[in-house]
């Protein structure tokens, strides 16, 4: 089996109710709780606690946080710049579609700066993670009432970019963002072990941009690691990264005519 619903030990009848509705929506099955996660043999378990969703796998737990969000909206409260605000020109009022939303960090931060005339949505491929952060962006309070309205802000879409792009129209958006696992990580945490193990590690291809490309008014960002070969390989029209840093920008600019798009002498 590949993935199951359950509860801790000892649930009540709300966190009962609450992992058949979950299992009903996913489409897998739901297990009464009776011995530990590890007899239910599956590879990844969708646990209901009192307090959070966990998702159980053998690399190790996956449950909602927000990272780094909170100290990069402080630092942008104090007026310092955020490598990925600028790499998105963002400003308030944007549209965003966060292709690769994981637990949602980016989409908080990019949620908080184009404020309430804003929008984020955020897609994530998949089917568990996408409940684990639509439930955390709910319920997790960070004791930051403008981030915790941003949280509330953000749209989750269960689905994979590569099948949801094509059904948007034109210039739906003004940014399209992508975080993928890294291709090879600058290091691997023990943190991301569980990420791995049920990630979706299909790498961008230059169609998916080309739809990216279509679907943003403004530009479409990528992040990677510095110096890696995917910004040549996708096409970016520009890489943006402090100097220091192991992570990088790359932009494609969509007001600018596709590179071969165009008609021929
Ligand atoms: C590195 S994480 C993103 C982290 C995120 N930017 C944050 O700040 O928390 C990448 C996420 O993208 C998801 N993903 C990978 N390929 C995808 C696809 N084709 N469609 C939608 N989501 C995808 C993975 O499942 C994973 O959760």
């Amino acid at each position: 089996m590949d993935a199951v619903v359950t509860t801790s030990r000892r649930a009540r009848p709300e966190e009962i109710e609450r992992a058949r509705d979950l299992a009903r929506r996913l489409g897998i099955p739901y297990i009464a709780r009776e011995g530990s996660i590890e007899a239910l043999g599956a590879k990844a378990v969708l646990v209901v606690t009192k307090e959070r969703l966990v998702v159980e796998t053998a690399a190790g737990p996956l449950f909602f946080h927000p990272g780094m969000a909170r100290p990069r909206i402080r630092s942008l409260e104090r007026g310092e710049a955020d490598v990925m605000v600028e790499a998105m020109q963002l400003r308030r009022g944007d549209h965003v579609l966060d292709c690769t939303l994981g637990l949602g960090a980016d989409a908080i931060v990019a949620s908080w700066v184009v404020g309430e005339e804003g929008r984020v949505v955020g897609v994530e491929a998949v089917p568990m993670l996408a409940e684990v952060v639509r439930a955390g962006l709910l319920e997790y309070d960070p004791q930051h009432p403008g981030m915790r309205a941003a949280m509330r802000r953000i749209e989750v879409v269960a689905a994979d970019h590569a099948e949801y792009l094509p059904t948007l129209p034109d210039g739906a958006f003004d940014v399209v963002y992508f975080d993928p696992l890294f291709r090879e990580p600058v290091r691997e945490t023990v943190h991301m072990r569980p990420w791995r193990a049920l990630g979706v590690g299909r790498p961008l291809t230059r169609e998916v941009m080309a739809e990216a490309r279509r679907v943003a008014r403004r530009r479409v960002v990528v992040k990677e690691r510095q110096g890696s070969p995917v910004f040549e390989e996708l096409g970016v029209d520009e890489i943006v990264g402090g100097r220091k840093s192991r992570i990088a920008y790359g932009i494609i600019d969509a007001a600018r005519p596709a590179a071969g798009g165009g008609e021929g002498p």
